[in-house]
């Protein structure tokens, strides 16, 4: 057995744990890393596409932008689709920020080649990973690799091993509320080699149901569309996709539609989850391991990014100068972050997909919704703020004037 003395063990190595253990590197603060998967597993892991400007600028003070930069598309708005229209909404014109289009994997990549190599903090297919000891001074994971047990003592663990991780589980369930929230529909994802149906993203709601195309480069497309979440997967050949994308996308017949080999198809159930709170003595919940977004919005890695910033900065915080407060801290202000998002998701996810019994009223409803997103009064710039994430980078403003109990009537 071997024994490993850190600052900060991080269990997972998706966006978070590396952006997590490369921020405490930069400013001097040790940790060990450790991943259940490969490290071309993880490399290779197709995901989230969409970076909001407050993530394209923590990976650029981090100095982890130097491909972003030169291969990350810059997008200045979006087209919203419904009733046979197209309208256009740009978050550059309505809030000056715009989104950027660049694959998950590429962050990994860039994080994992930001690393010394072969420098020992780093583990790749640890297996039987445990939690061990959160409730006191020296909590450590313990796990094997190659046969052999290692064990990690550290000051505190960093949980960002994802929604189906050991962290959050290692969280006695009475000191855990989990909220979740399942919505009645999937989407089907279809990752294209063929060039981008339009320059920008263009979102799609049709009485068929919601379909969204996407891109990760100029020569590969991501592709959404709604199902049912009842609906079997053998429902759906590659034609009846195909076709169906075309008719909600509302395509002219006319209009050639490349279709492109398909690279890879995923099937991703619409969910919500929080995991509160984000601490529980030294273990801290980061990302998807405390909490998953619907798709729609593209919250989830952005989100993930945030938590793993506003821990590093803490953790730093602590271990440089002695502070407790940022630490304490974490948990509430990230819960604010998230349930905003939460809140935007949900209600994003609810305006672009059309449930199966929905009414005529429904639907007047819906495009009345839409229809003023499109008008960009100042409906659309509250949307903006939300969708390239602005209004989660702002100070709280609420000011309480006192308690509810034994307020006077
Ligand atoms: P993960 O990426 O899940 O990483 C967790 C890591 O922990 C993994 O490497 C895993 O192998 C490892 N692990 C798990 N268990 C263990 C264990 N027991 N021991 C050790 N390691 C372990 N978000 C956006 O912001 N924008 C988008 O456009 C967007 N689009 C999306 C589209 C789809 C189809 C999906 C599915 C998600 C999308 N997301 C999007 C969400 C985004 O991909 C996630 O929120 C993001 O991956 C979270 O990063 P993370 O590091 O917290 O977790
Ligand atoms: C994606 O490309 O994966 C993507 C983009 C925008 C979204 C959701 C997903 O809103």
């Amino acid at each position: 057995m071997r024994t490993l003395r850190t600052k900060v063990a991080v269990v997972g190595a998706g966006p978070a744990g590396l952006y997590l253990s490369h921020e405490l590197r930069t400013h001097g603060v040790e940790s060990v890393l450790v991943e259940w998967c490969s490290r071309e597993h993880v490399e290779r892991r197709v995901r989230a596409g969409l970076l909001e400007e407050g993530t394209v600028r923590l990976l650029r003070g981090s100095g982890l932008a130097g491909r972003l930069n030169r291969q990350g598309l810059v997008h200045d708005g979006f087209q919203l689709r419904f009733e046979n229209t197209s309208q256009r909404i740009s978050t550059v014109s309505l809030i000056g920020e715009p989104t950027y289009i660049y694959g998950q994997q590429e962050v990994v990549k860039d994080l994992l080649s930001a690393r010394p190599p072969d420098d020992g903090s780093l583990y790749f297919d640890a297996r039987d990973v445990q939690i061990v000891g959160i409730t006191g001074n020296n909590p450590s994971v313990a796990f094997t690799v190659g046969g052999e047990q290692v064990v990690v003592e550290a000051d505190f663990i960093a949980g960002c091993d994802g929604y189906h991780g050991v962290s959050r589980a290692s969280i006695p369930a009475a000191s855990l509320a989990f909220h979740s929230r399942r919505y009645p529909f999937d989407w089907i994802g279809l990752l294209v080699s063929a060039a981008p149906f339009a320059s920008e993203l263009v979102y799609s709601v049709h009485p068929r149901g919601f379909a969204l195309a996407s891109m990760r480069t100029p020569e590969v497309s991501r592709l959404y569309l709604q199902t049912d979440a009842r609906d079997e997967q053998s429902n759906w050949p590659h034609e009846r996709i195909w076709d169906e994308l075309g008719q909600r996308l509302y395509l002219d017949e006319s209009r050639t539609w490349e279709r492109g080999a398909i690279l890879e198809q995923v099937r991703v159930p619409l969910r919500a989850t929080v995991a509160e709170p984000m601490q529980f003595g030294r273990l801290f919940l980061v990302g998807d391991a405390a909490h998953i977004f619907p798709p729609t919005a593209a919250k989830g890695l952005n989100v993930a990014l945030e938590d793993a910033s506003v821990l590093a900065h803490a953790l730093i915080g602590w271990f440089r100068r002695g502070e407790v407060g940022p630490l304490e801290g974490y948990s509430a202000t990230r819960l604010r972050a998230v349930w905003r998002a939460q809140d935007f998701s949900a209600w994003l996810t609810w305006l672009f997909h059309p449930v199966a019994d929905a009414t005529q009223f429904d639907h007047r409803r819906r495009i009345a919704s839409l229809t003023r997103l499109a008008e960009a009064g100042s409906s659309a710039v509250a949307f903006a703020d939300e969708y390239v994430g602005r209004s989660r980078r702002r100070p709280p403003s609420l000011s309480y004037i006192h308690e509810l109990d034994g307020m006077e009537a």
